[in-house]
């Protein structure tokens, strides 16, 4: 008998052909939620779950039999990886494959945000153009400034590449020092205060929950535009929401929120907030290869060979 493969829900790109030639597939009932999820794991001996699935006791309780959970994405704060391990459950994730394309957008949401790109764009729709105005939009010289990334690891480090070309000055912030040519690694509160532009790129834990706290917020600068591609949860979404309608921070391109897929209404009804429903990750190319990445752990693991990418 094959053992069992559970699907937390419809992934794009996952090879079901080569899964189904390993395991017996399982996948919950559309809209059924956590609920048959948790139904569905009894026997499982694989799941391939993504950022939105909470691997917690619960979930550990409701399979007995588990022996891997491969995660459709590089963040692993939805996995309670000491308990996994605790209980010799593998955790395997798709680190690498979506630097590029989390950095671009990374790119897009400054861009965006300091040109005032959606708001120009809302403008155009509503037929509110009604006359040529040189005062009119007016946004944040984006080219020479000074960018900080809270946060130096493969992302960040892609975003200050990309950043070269527009000759941005970068500041970071990291437990450890980089090499990279121009790069210049300095405390957190002196990047808030020296930087025009901030973008996060932590991973969600302990030590980052709230990372942009109300008083950290308060020390950026002046016309600063904030940037999040990592988690919602690092931000005080209140502290930054009051920043933004006060002006002090001129604009945010936010990609990831703390309740996915709920947006707090105060950036809603913000003209100066960019909203993307986490799409860091979000081309084709990349999804297809994370895909090709849980796949590929899920296969070795069940041949006996050791997974490409254990976190
Ligand atoms: C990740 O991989 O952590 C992304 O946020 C999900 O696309």
């Amino acid at each position: 008998m094959k053992p069992v493969l559970s699907l937390a829900r419809r992934l794009p790109g996952l090879d079901m052909g080569a899964l189904a030639e390993a395991f017996e597939l399982r996948e919950p009932a559309p809209g059924g939620g956590r609920a048959a999820l948790l139904a569905l794991l009894g026997d499982a001996r694989v799941v391939i779950l993504s950022y939105l699935d909470r691997v917690d006791q619960a979930f550990l309780d409701a399979a007995p039999r588990l022996r891997h959970v491969a995660s459709y994405g590089v963040g692993v704060n939805h996995i309670d990886v000491a308990a996994c391990h605790r209980r010799g459950v593998l955790v395997t994730n798709t680190p690498g494959v979506l630097t590029d394309a989390t950095a671009d957008h990374a790119m897009a949401l400054l861009l965006a945000a300091a040109r005032r790109v959606s708001e120009g764009d809302r403008v155009v729709r509503a037929g509110a153009w009604t006359r040529v105005d040189p005062a009119f939009l007016l946004g944040t010289h984006v080219t020479g400034k000074v960018l900080g990334l809270v946060g130096f690891g493969r992302i960040g480090q892609a975003v200050a590449r990309r950043a070269a070309g527009f000759e941005l000055r970068i500041l970071y912030a990291g437990p450890r020092e980089v090499e990279l040519a121009g790069a210049r690694r300095v405390p957190l509160e002196v990047l808030l205060a020296e930087s025009d532009f901030v973008s996060l790129h932590v991973p969600l834990t302990a030590a980052t929950e709230n990372l942009l706290s109300r008083e950290r917020i308060a020390l950026m600068r002046r016309g600063a535009v904030l940037v999040n591609t990592a988690r919602g949860e690092v931000v005080d979404d209140e502290a930054l929401a009051d920043a933004l309608e006060a002006g002090r921070i001129a604009a945010a391109g936010l990609d990831v929120f703390r309740d996915e897929p709920n947006v707090p209404a105060r950036f809603l009804r913000l003209p100066n907030v960019v909203l993307t429903p986490h799409l860091g990750s979000g081309s084709a190319e990349t999804r297809a290869a994370m895909a090709r990445l849980v796949v590929e752990d899920v296969l070795r693991v069940a041949r006996g060979e050791p997974p490409q990418h254990p976190v």
